[in-house]
């Protein structure tokens, strides 16, 4: 079967470094021709090391793993603390001597997609600052990309404060700049996300499978629940991993197409993703497939699976 080319772009990130592994345990469906990194829970620096560590940890230098942006489009960095100081919880690994491309994130994104002609997917799960810089800087960018999956926004609600999501929140004008591309895009956002806290029964079938990739896995699932029961809230949700299954096993995820557009000049509503329920807005053309809900049976079995199944080649 031809393997689906793809380009993840992450801000590792606990749950980043969660969908990382499974991408990297996927990799006889998926061609990963580069991961990029972008400010986001933790700055550039962090972001970029965690990413390129994991990826040479689990054996995959063939992957290029390139930098994008530093901070949002036009706001200040703000951080998430759920991570903690490194992005990568209190998960020690070893700090990889492998160089980060050369090219940033935009060129790099922009070149592959090229290649690709037409048939690269697009997974972000992190505040798209990196693809909207693209889109900006390469015009033709918006017909060479096949499908975007981004974890981010919500139809009710949010995270970061009570009407935003963090990825949306931290650089609304880049989420705003991918709702308007044109872009096939899916928003895997807080409506199904909430309801993936990792229950026991998954964290210990994971402990008990032997290898390097559930080993660490099992590390940052291990820190999130410690957080969350430190702290009271922030529950270990795979956020990023669900935005993951949405492209590798859809079924599990009920989606809506509904036109959608990004708050970016309020203050109590700064990257609130604002969807038209009732079709109040005729003219405007339906442009994101939300995800609404989830079978989490399916999506813990699958989670699981992927990992008591998986043997490096
Ligand atoms: O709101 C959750 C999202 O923000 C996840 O992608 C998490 O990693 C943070 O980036
Ligand atoms: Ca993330």
């Amino acid at each position: 079967m031809k393997k689906i080319p793809v380009v993840m772009d992450v801000d590792t990130g606990t749950d980043d470094a969660i969908a990382i592994i499974c991408a990297l345990m996927s990799r006889n469906q998926l061609d990963i021709k580069a991961i990029t990194a972008v400010a986001g829970n933790v700055p550039l620096s962090a972001t970029a090391s965690n990413t390129l560590n994991i990826v040479d940890l689990l054996g995959h230098t063939d992957i290029p793993v390139a930098k994008g942006a530093d901070r949002p489009l036009k706001r200040e960095l703000q951080c998430s603390v759920s991570h903690g100081a490194t992005g990568f919880g209190d998960v020690v690994i070893p700090a990889s001597a492998r160089p980060f491309c050369e090219k940033d994130a935009a060129q790099m994104l922009h070149d592959i997609a090229v290649d690709c002609a037409g048939e690269l997917i697009y997974i972000g799960t992190a505040p798209q600052t990196n693809l909207a810089t693209a889109l900006q800087r390469y015009p033709d960018l918006v017909g060479l990309i096949k499908k975007v999956y981004l974890m981010g926004g919500c139809l009710v609600g949010g995270n970061t404060t009570q009407a935003s999501e963090f990825n949306a929140y931290a650089d609304p004008e880049a989420m705003q700049i991918v709702f308007r591309s044109g872009l096939d895009v899916t928003m895997v956002g807080l409506d199904v996300t909430l309801k993936t806290a990792v229950p026991m029964w998954v964290k210990e079938a994971v402990e008990r499978v032997e290898t390097p990739e559930a080993q660490l896995a099992s590390q940052v699932i291990d820190f999130c629940l410690r957080r969350n029961k430190e702290w009271g809230y922030d529950e270990a949700n795979l956020h990023d991993v669900v935005a993951f299954c949405a492209l590798v096993n859809p079924s599990v995820l009920t989606f809506k197409k509904y036109y959608m557009d990004v708050e970016t000049e309020g203050t109590i509503t700064r990257g609130m993703t604002v969807a038209d329920f009732r079709d109040v807005c005729p003219d405007k053309e339906k442009n994101v497939w939300c995800a609404e809900d989830i079978d989490l049976g399916r999506f813990w079995r699958w989670f699981v699976d992927l990992f008591q199944t998986y043997e490096k080649k």
